[in-house]
């Protein structure tokens, strides 16, 4: 099972959904959970490097031949994190998702650049986005739920914006985001 979270746009939440899905998959006893980083960047590596999670293992996969090669086993589930902008390796993720996980933010001008991941996705791959860093009472909220219903997107969780899961690496998984986190998978496994 492979579990691809895009967005081409940076800075939307992508590397913490990919870490708190993997923490959330070997919760649920998924085995071996690999979370695999195709981003240059590796901040991803180095957050596992940094703070590990139990039952989770990272594969560095930053080109489309070591993408493909990680994301084709059979057994357990393989969480893969992608760069911003690099359209062709995005793509190449896309391409072998069983499912795509798309998280953005808030606010009007984030709903092309999840338009054209979209676009990526193949007809038959179920997808969802996930609104991370939310703040909960604000309009900015209301109205970006309320579009992505409107476009008949299914919202697949919204994470509310919180120090501790800003904390990355420099904190424990936070036990709210876990829990929206364990939601979000079920989601996007339930729609295959
Ligand atoms: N629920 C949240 N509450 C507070 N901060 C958050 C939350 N989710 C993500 N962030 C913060 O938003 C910033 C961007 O998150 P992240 O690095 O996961 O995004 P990204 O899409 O992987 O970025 P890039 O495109 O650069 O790889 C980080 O500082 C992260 O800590
Ligand atoms: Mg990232």
């Amino acid at each position: 099972m492979n579990v691809v979270v895009s967005n081409l746009k940076g800075g939307v939440g992508k590397t913490t959904t990919a870490v708190y899905l993997a923490a959330a998959a070997a919760a649920r006893g998924y085995d071996p959970v690999v979370l695999v980083d195709a981003d240059r960047q590796a901040s991803l590596a180095e957050w596992m490097e940094e703070r590990p999670v139990e039952g989770v293992t990272v594969v560095e996969a930053p080109s489309e031949r070591t993408l493909s090669r990680a994301m084709h086993e059979d057994e357990g589930i393989a969480i893969v994190d992608t760069p911003p902008g690099d359209e062709r390796l995005v793509q190449a993720a896309i391409s072998s998702a069983d499912t795509v996980v798309i998280p953005t933010r808030a606010g009007g001008v984030e709903f092309s650049r999840v338009q054209v991941t979209r676009e990526m996705v193949p007809a038959r791959t179920p997808h969802g986005v996930v609104i991370c860093a939310a703040r909960f009472g604000t309009n900015d909220l209301d109205e970006t739920i309320a579009w992505w219903k409107g476009e008949g997107v299914p919202i697949w969780g919204v994470v509310p914006e919180r120090v501790a899961i800003a904390a990355g690496p420099e904190a424990r998984l936070y036990r709210e985001g876990l829990e929206e986190y364990d939601a979000v998978l079920r989601r996007a496994l339930r729609r295959r």
